[in-house]
């Protein structure tokens, strides 16, 4: 089949690689009929994530159809699925407090003692995201293996196509649970750091749990200009001084709550980010956390702190004394998908959730690697791009 695979730093590629097989009862076989490039492709695109090997498949944003099932798998051939990008047994400890993030099944024992130095833990199983997180064969694929098939898959009806129900798999969910970590009170005041998918998913979800005012930053007018399509105020940080602006737009005060969608990769010219650039680019840390660290000083004192991003290293400069002594609550972690999919997947269907507004590029998997180089190099038209297996390239 065909896969867009990782080669090194900046260096993806379209391979033809052996088909996927069956190789527990649980799995299942999927035809992938969409899959996305999301913001955390990036960071392996940008080699700040380690534990990737030359050959590995990307892609963890996939849905599809039934194509072979294991004999213990409660799927069917031919149903149509979203794949969450969080692999989960459903039977552990942490799966039966909801915490699919923390499965403690899906991670190869053999595989365990790359993540376990590192935070004490070993990381669940992603798909597509390094060896860190298991290794698996990610969905920019035509077809992809499905472990756990009976507990992540959510069957979804043909009456909705696949731009409504293929950000389930993540992004949607993502933005989801960052409201909901930032404990939204009815006409609270929310600012979100970063206006890709994630952001812009995380300002749906503030208004719809509640929010009175959301305040988007960003730089690129393109995605700033989504984010009041959503109804957001917006601030682009490259011309406004931001703490200024969010404490005059929230009454002096600061916002209740602030969102952290920028992640380990955050732009900017003020000094704690050239130093993390700098030292991510020389390998000696992993995290340039600027974003971070603004939103943790501009929160009102007794706020929340949601962090969707993604960290992968040990961060300094961490402002723990304003955590202390302003009493933040900090809330992050990857996504809980599975516990969110059955209220989403509804709500799309209701209408009350539009997932469409942000595909700004819809390509054939054959031209992954155009996708992956302008979602990278031009964030401001290309917001959010949709791969198609078995599509042609236009000339
Ligand atoms: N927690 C999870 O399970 C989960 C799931 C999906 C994605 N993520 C992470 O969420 C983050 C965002 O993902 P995305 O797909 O939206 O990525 P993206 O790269 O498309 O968007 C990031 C945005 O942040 C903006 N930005 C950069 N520096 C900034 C700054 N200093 N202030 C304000 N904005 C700034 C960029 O201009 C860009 O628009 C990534 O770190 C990604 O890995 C986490
Ligand atoms: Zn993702
Ligand atoms: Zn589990």
């Amino acid at each position: 089949m065909r896969a867009l695979t990782w080669h090194g730093k900046h260096d993806v590629r379209m391979d033809t690689v052996p088909d996927p097989e069956i190789m527990n009862p649980r799995d299942a076989i999927i035809e992938v009929s969409s899959t996305a490039i999301c913001g955390s492709d990036l960071h392996l695109f940008d080699g700040v994530i380690p534990g990737m090997v030359p050959g590995d498949i990307l892609g963890h944003e996939f849905m599809g159809r039934v194509v072979e099932v294991g004999s213990a798998s409660t799927l069917k051939k031919g149903q149509r699925v979203v794949v969450p990008f969080v692999i989960s047994c459903g039977k552990c400890f942490f799966c039966e407090r909801q915490l699919f993030a923390a499965c403690d099944n899906s991670n190869p024992a053999e595989k365990q003692d790359l993540s376990e130095p590192l935070y004490g833990h070993a990381m669940s199983g992603l798909f597509g995201y390094s060896h860190l997180t298991g290794g698996y064969p990610g969905g920019q694929a035509e077809f992809v293996r499905v472990p756990f098939s009976d507990v992540g898959p959510i069957v979804v009806p043909d009456g909705l196509d696949d731009d409504q129900v293929l950000f389930l798999s993540d992004i949607l969910p993502t933005g989801w649970m960052a409201a909901k970590n930032a404990e939204i009170e009815p006409g609270d005041t929310v600012a979100v750091w970063g206006c890709g998918p994630v952001g812009l998913f995380a300002i749906q979800s503030a208004f719809l749990q509640g929010a009175g005012k959301v305040i988007a930053i960003d730089e690129y007018p393109g995605r700033l200009a989504l984010a009041k399509g959503l109804g957001a105020d917006v601030i682009d940080f490259t011309q406004t001084r931001v703490r200024e602006a969010l404490m005059e737009m929230s009454g002096g005060m600061g916002p209740d709550a602030v969102i952290d969608a920028v992640g380990m990769e955050s732009h900017g010219w003020a000094p704690d980010a050239i130093m993390d650039n700098l030292k991510q680019k020389i390998g000696i840390g992993a995290d340039s956390a600027h974003a971070l660290r603004q939103a943790i000083i501009c929160v009102r004192k007794g706020g929340r702190v949601s962090i969707p991003g993604v960290y992968g290293g040990y961060l300094d400069k961490f402002p723990l004394g304003a955590v202390m002594e302003k009493g933040l609550q900090i809330r992050t972690g990857q996504t809980n998908v599975h516990k969110y999919l059955g209220e989403l997947l509804h709500r799309i269907g209701e209408g009350e959730i539009d997932t469409t507004f942000l595909i700004s590029h819809r390509l054939p998997l054959e031209d992954a690697v155009r996708g992956y180089q302008n979602f990278r190099y031009n964030q401001n038209e290309w917001t959010k791009v949709v791969l198609k297996p078995g599509t042609e390239v236009r000339a």
